[in-house]
Order: C-alpha cells, then sequence, then structure tokens
C-alpha cells in the first residue's frame, strides 16, 4: 500500500511529536507499506523571517512570498527541517532519505495566484515525477520538502505543502493519505467532523467555523481524492497511529 503523510510545521520541533511520528512511520515500513512524507514548516518560517527582520503576510490562509523570503523558506523547509525529520527517523530505525521537489525534478511547479491576488513566489504543482519516487519508496521511506523548481524560468517556487501533498498522493494513486496536523480533525463547536463533505465545508468556510491554514488544507484533501488518491484524513499524530492500524479517527474528507 501507498501512504502519504503530509507532516504539520506546528510542532515539527518537538522531539514528543518527532517520535511519534518516527514510530508511526516504522510502523508503516514494517508492514512493508511505502511511504512519503510532505513536509510543512510554517512556525519556524515564521520565526526565522523575524529574525531576519522579514514581515509575513497571509493572503486567506497561503504565505506571500516575496524572493528574500523565499530563500529563507527553502533554507528551513529543504534544509533543517528535511533533515531534522529524516534524522529522527533513522534514530528510529527507519531508512530514510529527503529531498525537495527540486531534486530529480519530483515537484515541477508553475506560480499560482490566491483567489485572484497575487501571492510572490508562490506555485502550484504541474507535474510529479512518479517514477523517481516509486524506485526511492521500495527502499526508503521519503521525506519531501515542498520547494520546487518554476517549469518557466527553473528558479525556486514556495508550493504550499498541503497542495504539494494532493499532488503527490493524486499522483501515486496512494490508498491512504493523512494530513497530520496538530489538531485530532476538523472540529465544529467543540466536537469533531467524522466526514466531512465539500458542501459542508464551504458553509463552515462560509460562517467562520473553518479558518486559516485550515482552509488549503481541506482544498487539498478533496483535490487529492477528486484526482485519484483514495481516501484521505485530517488528524493529528495519534489519530494518525490509529488509522494507520486500522482503527477509525480524525476527520474523513470525502469529495
Ligand atoms: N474548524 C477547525 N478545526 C480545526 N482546526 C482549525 C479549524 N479552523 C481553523 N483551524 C486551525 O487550523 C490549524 C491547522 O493549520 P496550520 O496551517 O496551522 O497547520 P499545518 O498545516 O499542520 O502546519 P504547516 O502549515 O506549518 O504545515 C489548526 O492549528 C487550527 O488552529
Ligand atoms: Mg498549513
Amino acid at each position: 500500500m501507498k501512504i502519504v503523510l503530509k507532516i504539520g510545521g506546528n510542532e515539527i520541533d518537538d522531539s514528543n511529536f518527532l517520535e511519534k511520528v518516527s514510530r508511526l512511520v516504522a510502523e508503516i515500513r514494517n508492514k512493508n507499506h511505502q511511504v512519503i512524507l510532505v513536509h510543512g514548516g510554517g512556525k519556524e518560517i515564521t520565526r526565522l523571517l523575524n529574525r531576519l527582520g522579514l514581515e509575513t503576510q497571509f493572503v486567506k490562509g497561503m504565505r506571500y512570498t516575496d524572493p528574500q523570503s523565499l530563500e529563507a523558506v527553502e533554507m528551513m523547509l529543504s534544509g533543517s527541517i528535511n533533515k531534522r525529520l529524516v534524522r529522527s527517523l533513522q534514530q528510529t530505525g527507519v531508512d530514510a532519505i529527503g529531498l525537495s521537489g527540486v531534486d530529480g525534478r519530483i515537484l515541477t511547479a508553475e506560480k499560482i495566484k490566491r483567489e485572484g491576488e497575487d501571492i510572490g513566489l508562490v506555485g502550484g504543482v504541474a507535474s510529479v515525477n512518479t517514477s523517481v519516487l516509486e524506485n526511492l519508496m521500495d527502499k526508503f521511506a521519503v521525506v519531501l520538502s515542498p520547494i520546487s523548481s518554476d517549469k518557466e524560468s527553473g528558479g525556486a517556487l514556495n508550493v504550499n505543502a498541503d497542495y504539494a501533498t494532493a499532488a503527490v498522493a493524486s499522483s501515486l494513486r496512494s490508498e491512504l493519505t493523512i494530513f497530520l496536523s496538530n489538531v485530532p480533525g476538523v472540529i465544529n463547536n467543540g466536537s469533531l467532523i467524522a466526514a466531512l463533505r465539500e458542501s459542508e465545508f464551504e458553509d463552515l468556510k462560509r460562517s467562520g467555523v473553518i479558518t486559516g491554514g485550515m482552509v488549503p488544507k481541506i482544498e487539498a484533501a478533496l483535490r487529492a481524492v477528486k484526482d485519484g488518491a483514495r481516501i484521505a484524513f485530517i488528524t493529528d499524530a495519534d489519530g494518525a497511529s490509529q488509522i494507520v492500524s486500522g482503527q477509525t479517527a480524525g476527520t474523513q474528507v470525502i469529495a
């Protein structure tokens, strides 16, 4: 089975969280499944940009990325965070390899806007090199930073990690995709939504129940299942372990 995990950035600097994720991946590999981890890094990117005196602006849940910020985003995502995940997996006994979308042209991107608004050097995935991924996934847990190359200019583009996950999951026709974040799932009025359909998502977005980074995440989960991924969930590390061991947890996003 091919499993795609999106690892959210909120807790990616927390050793407990890293340990949980690594144990989950070890379990997946021990069952002989193939796994790719696409990661974000929102919180640490913002921290680094602040230290560099660069301001962060979000346009409808997505980061506005100017050339200077992109340099910092790439350092953080394709550098420290990617390697931190790889090391954590290796310490748990998992053979892991860390790459970004640039390597082997795994992800080629094109510049996008966010609902008509310019968001700088931000791309959407135009193509996924599935054969490189499939070859690597036989031997390794693959850790992928979403930074990609622009198919026109060849320069770097920042790709939202949730969208990169959707592109990877659908291209690989993954059997299971989990968007692993710092919340047990999509919450309405204090309770977990077990199954979320597109129409309900639109209503909850309009009424302000679903906001911020949860919006692109649900959009990405919907895109993934529409484009060929089998099943998609949004949950946290504990929920993901439960799902992988066949129990129900989190929010299943249904197209
Ligand atoms: N209805 C909702 N249910 C649950 N979380 C919600 C909801 N609406 C907004 N959120 C917010 O969405 C956040 C998750 O998105 P966020 O982009 O912060 O995390 P991530 O995608 O896991 O990390 P990163 O963007 O760094 O990869 C939650 O921490 C929560 O604050
Ligand atoms: Mg996010």
